[in-house]
C-alpha cells in the first residue's frame, strides 16, 4: 500500500493531456461482449477500473489485447459464467455486465457492484428496465440472477434520470426483438459514446444524447474499430487544479461543449478561460470570487466535480455554497479538508465554504475517488507537506497522475506506507 506526498504551495505551469473518459470505457468494454467478432476500442485510459475489466472480460472466455491505451476484445468464446463476487465487487460499473450478458446469453449472474460510497446507489432502474424487457430478475445472497427466454422491446419510461440505468438498458435491448423506447433518458457525452460503438457493431440506435433513445433490436452485432471520447471529468479536474494552483495551465485534448457548465462557474469565480477545438487554457484569476454551484444532471454541474471545486473555492472571498442534488451525501472530503484548515461547514446537501484561507499540508485520506481529487488539489495549494492515503479510490479513474502533475512542475511522488501506518489505517 502506497501514500501520495505532494510538496504544496508552487505554481504550476505547462500541458497536461487528458486520458480517454473513465465513465465510457467501463461501459465500452463491457459493450464489446455483444458482438461476435473481435472488438477494438483505442485511447482507453490505464487505470485500475479499466485492468479489471480487462481480466472479467477474459474470466467470461473473452479473448483481449491491450497495449498502449487500446484494446482488442474478441468476445465469440465467451460464456455466461456466473460472476458473483471479487472483481465485480470493486467497481460500480460492474453493474454493465448485466446487461451486455442478458443481451448477448439471455441469462446472467452477477454480484452487487461496488464502487465509490457516496451514499445510496440503488441499481432499481436498471431492473425495470430489464424486467420490461421480459427477464425476470432476482437477488440471491448479494447476486443479482437475470433469465429471460427471449428480450421484447419495450417502452420504458427512467423515473430517476440516471446514467447508468440509460446505458444498462441499451445493451440489454440491441439484440432484443422489435423497439425500445427510453423516456427521460441521462444525456451524458458517455451515452452517445456508447451508443456509437454499438452503432459501429451494427446496431440501430436513435437519440442517444436526447431524453428519448429508440432502439430497433437486431439479431446479430460485429466487430468494429472505436475511439473514445477524452474525460470531461479529467479534464474538468485539470482545469480546477489549474485555477486553483496554478499559473498558465494548458488542458490537452478536451471537448470544451463537454464541460460547459465548469467553464461558466470558473469565469464566474475570475479565473481566466480560453478555449480552442481540443484545448483550455486556464489562468490564475485576480481576485477569487465566492461563487455557489449546484449539481445536476448533463449538462448541468457535474457532480464529480463538486469535490475537487471545494477546494478550489477555499481560495474565494466570501461565502460559497456548495449544493450536491445527485448524491447528497458525497460530503467524505470536508473532514480532510477541514484537517488542512479549511472552513467548510456540512448542512444537509450543502457544503458551505468561507474563505479565503492558506490550506496547510497534512495527512488526509481519500474515501471515494473525486474525494481523492480534491485532496490532491487541496494538497497542491497548501503550505507544506500533504500525504494522501486511499490512493487505490484514486487509481480507478486518474491515468498517470504522478507523472501529470510532475509534467506541470509539482512536486508529488507515491511512498510505500511503514507497517505502523499500515495499522492506523486498518483501524481509523
Ligand atoms: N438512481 C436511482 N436508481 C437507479 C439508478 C440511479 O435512484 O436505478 C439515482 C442515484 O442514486 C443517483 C442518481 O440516480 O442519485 C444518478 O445516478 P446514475 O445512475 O446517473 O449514476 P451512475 O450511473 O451509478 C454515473 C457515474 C458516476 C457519476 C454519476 C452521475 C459511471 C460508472 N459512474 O454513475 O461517476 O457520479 O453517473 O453523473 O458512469 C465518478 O466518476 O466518480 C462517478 C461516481
Amino acid at each position: 500500500m502506497e501514500k501520495l506526498k505532494i510538496a504544496g504551495g508552487y505554481p504550476l505551469k505547462g500541458t497536461v493531456r487528458v486520458s480517454g473518459a473513465k465513465n465510457s470505457a467501463v461501459a465500452l468494454i463491457p459493450a464489446t461482449i455483444l458482438a461476435e467478432s473481435p472488438v477494438t476500442i483505442e485511447g482507453l485510459p490505464d487505470i485500475s477500473d479499466v485492468h479489471m475489466l480487462k481480466s472479467l472480460m477474459e474470466e467470461i472466455g473473452g479473448s483481449v489485447e491491450f497495449s498502449e491505451n487500446e484494446m482488442t476484445v474478441d468476445p465469440s468464446s465467451m460464456i455466461s459464467m456466473p460472476l458473483p463476487n471479487g472483481k465485480v465487487k470493486k467497481l460500480r460499473a460492474s453493474y454493465y455486465l448485466m446487461g451486455a450478458m442478458l443481451g448477448r446469453f439471455k441469462k446472467a449472474v452477477i454480484g452487487l457492484p461496488g464502487g465509490c460510497h457516496l451514499g445510496p446507489r440503488p441499481i432499481d432502474q436498471h431492473i425495470k428496465g430489464f424486467e420490461a424487457l421480459g427477464a425476470s430478475v432476482t437477488n440471491e445472497q448479494g447476486a443479482i440472477y437475470l433469465r429471460a427466454d427471449e428480450l421484447r422491446g419495450a417502452r420504458i419510461y427512467l423515473d430517476v434520470v440516471s446514467v447508468g440505468a440509460t446505458i444498462n438498458i441499451m445493451l440489454a435491448a440491441v439484440r432484443a426483438k422489435g423497439r425500445t423506447v427510453i423516456e427521460n433518458a441521462a444525456k451524458e457525452p458517455e451515452i452517445i459514446d456508447v451508443a456509437t460503438l454499438l452503432s459501429n457493431m451494427g446496431a440501430k440506435i436513435k437519440g442517444a444524447g436526447t431524453d428519448v433513445i429508440r432502439i430497433d433490436g437486431v439479431d446479430s452485432l460485429h466487430g468494429c474499430r472505436h475511439t473514445i471520447i477524452p474525460d470531461r471529468i479529467e479534464a474538468g479536474t485539470y482545469m480546477i487544479l489549474a485555477a486553483a494552483a496554478g499559473n498558465g495551465i494548458t488542458i490537452d485534448n478536451v471537448i470544451p461543449e463537454h464541460i460547459e457548465s465548469l467553464i461558466a462557474k470558473l469565469k464566474e469565480i475570475g479565473v481566466q478561460i480560453e478555449t480552442s477545438d481540443e484545448q483550455v487554457f486556464v489562468g490564475p484569476a485576480e481576485v477569487y470570487k465566492a461563487v455557489d454551484i449546484k449539481t445536476l444532471v448533463y449538462p448541468g454541474f457535474p457532480t464529480d466535480l463538486q469535490q475537487p471545486f471545494t477546494s478550489l473555492l477555499t481560495r474565494a472571498q466570501g461565502s460559497s455554497v456548495v449544493t450536491d442534488t445527485i448524491y447528497g451525501a458525497r460530503f467524505k472530503h470536508i473532514d480532510e479538508l477541514r484537517r488542512m484548515n479549511a472552513n467548510i461547514k456540512v448542512e444537509g446537501r450543502s457544503a458551505i465554504i468561507n474563505g479565503p484561507i492558506q490550506l496547510q499540508g497534512a495527512k488526509v485520506k481519500a474515501s471515494d475517488l473525486r474525494a481523492g481529487a480534491a485532496l490532491v488539489i487541496a494538497g497542491l495549494m497548501a503550505e507544506g507537506i500533504t500525504e494522501v492515503t486511499g490512493l487505490e479510490h484514486i487509481d480507478r479513474g486518474y491515468s498517470h497522475l504522478v507523472e501529470k502533475l510532475n509534467g506541470l512542475g509539482a512536486t508529488v511522488w507515491r511512498e510505500e506506507l511503514t507497517k505502523e501506518e499500515q495499522e492506523q489505517l486498518k483501524n481509523a
